[in-house]
């Protein structure tokens, strides 16, 4: 062997070591879905913002100082609903208008900037729910450019939601093999972010037995949870004429109650624990035509049930009809806020120096 010959040798085996030893140490750091999971620990919905036809339609339009209150309330992340569909173009190829794009931008860097990791997902595409068919390439170039767009964000603080509540015509074995094929996309540019995904049925914990998922260990399962219906959606507007008479309905935390909680929560945990995956109980509330006694009540046994059984949670949501904070007074409402266990945050944030 030359000296060449052999200096060349050394230096590829000096390369290969330290690209072992890099690979090792790369994947001994790597934050796993479990850790992430952790890490959501107790967050908020901001809904009816940006997941609006416009935003401000719907009442909220975000302000800066919405991510400052919520971190110093003490929630940990921000689950943020995004209409992309009312913001492409329709013919192919379905350009996110780059204005919308900036704003949603704007409150992904306002939310990690105040220490709040975020679940970033698209909500409402109606005309997906009723024609799943002719609107799955257009769902799919969303994603292409959205995971484009935000490919830079930090992988330990933002992760990626595919759909929010995949239900009406949405199939479990159409949802399956669209949500496979767009993870394919995201992973292209984000190979290791993490991806949320639930199950059709409005990400009922009872259709988690249709979820399909690819082998990808990156993935947490997101369920919803607002049972007894009648009680969290007493009076709502969109449930139609029917929800006026479930107005009245209480939740006293009985004996019956608290078992029938538990029981559907088991079912979340066995199935986790069967396909050894996480849940994240990305939305849960009750709307603010109950009286607050009872949802207070509901919110906090709620949130013990997921967090005794190691699921993050967000909360539907910050400060529109289910709305932990009152926008008009400025300030967190009490009960909630108690129930979602963020007050001593707050107190602590009231402190010098905070
Ligand atoms: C779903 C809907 C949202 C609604 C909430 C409670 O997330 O997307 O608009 O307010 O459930 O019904």
């Amino acid at each position: 062997m030359t000296p060449t010959n052999y200096l060349t040798k050394a230096c590829l085996s000096a390369a290969l070591l330290l690209g072992l030893v890099m690979g090792e140490l790369e994947s001994a750091l790597a934050l796993t879905a479990a850790q992430f999971n952790h890490g959501l620990g107790t967050g908020i919905n901001l809904g009816n913002a940006l997941d609006a036809p416009r935003e401000g339609e719907w009442g909220v339009t975000l302000e800066a100082n919405y991510f400052r209150q919520i971190h110093q309330a003490g929630f940990t992340h921000l689950r943020l609903p995004v209409r992309w569909s009312s913001h492409a173009g329709q013919p192919a190829p379905y350009k996110l208008d780059p204005v919308f794009t900036e704003r949603v931008r704007w409150a992904v860097h306002g939310a990690l900037k105040n220490n709040l990791k975020v679940v970033l997902n698209m909500h409402h595409y109606e005309e997906f729910e009723s024609d799943p068919d002719a609107h799955r390439e257009r769902l799919l170039a969303m994603w292409r450019q959205i995971s484009e767009e935000f490919k830079n964000e930090p992988r330990d603080q933002v992760a990626f939601e595919i759909y929010n509540e995949p239900a009406k015509k949405i199939s479990a074995v159409f949802w399956n093999d669209l949500f496979a094929e767009a993870l394919a996309v995201v992973r292209k540019k984000n190979p290791k972010r993490i991806v949320v995904v639930g199950p059709v049925q409005w990400n009922s914990i009872s259709a988690l037995d249709t979820l399909k998922l690819p082998s990808d260990k990156n993935l947490l399962v997101s369920v919803h949870y607002y049972e007894p219906f009648h009680f969290t959606h007493q009076g709502a507007e969109w449930v139609g004429e029917e929800g006026k008479n479930w107005l009245g309905t209480t939740w006293s935390a009985s004996a019956e109650q608290i078992a029938a909680l538990k029981s559907d929560f088991d079912k979340a945990q066995k199935w986790a624990q069967t396909h050894e995956r996480l849940i994240y109980l990305g939305e849960f509330g009750a709307y603010s035509k109950g009286d607050m006694d009872s949802r207070a009540r509901w919110t906090e046994s709620v949130r013990k049930a997921a967090i005794d059984r190691g699921f993050s949670l967000a909360y539907w949501e910050f400060c529109s009809g289910f709305g932990a904070y009152d926008p008009a007074s400025r300030s967190w409402r009490k009960p909630l806020l108690n129930a979602l266990h963020a007050h001593f945050m707050l107190d602590h944030a009231k402190r010098p120096g905070n």
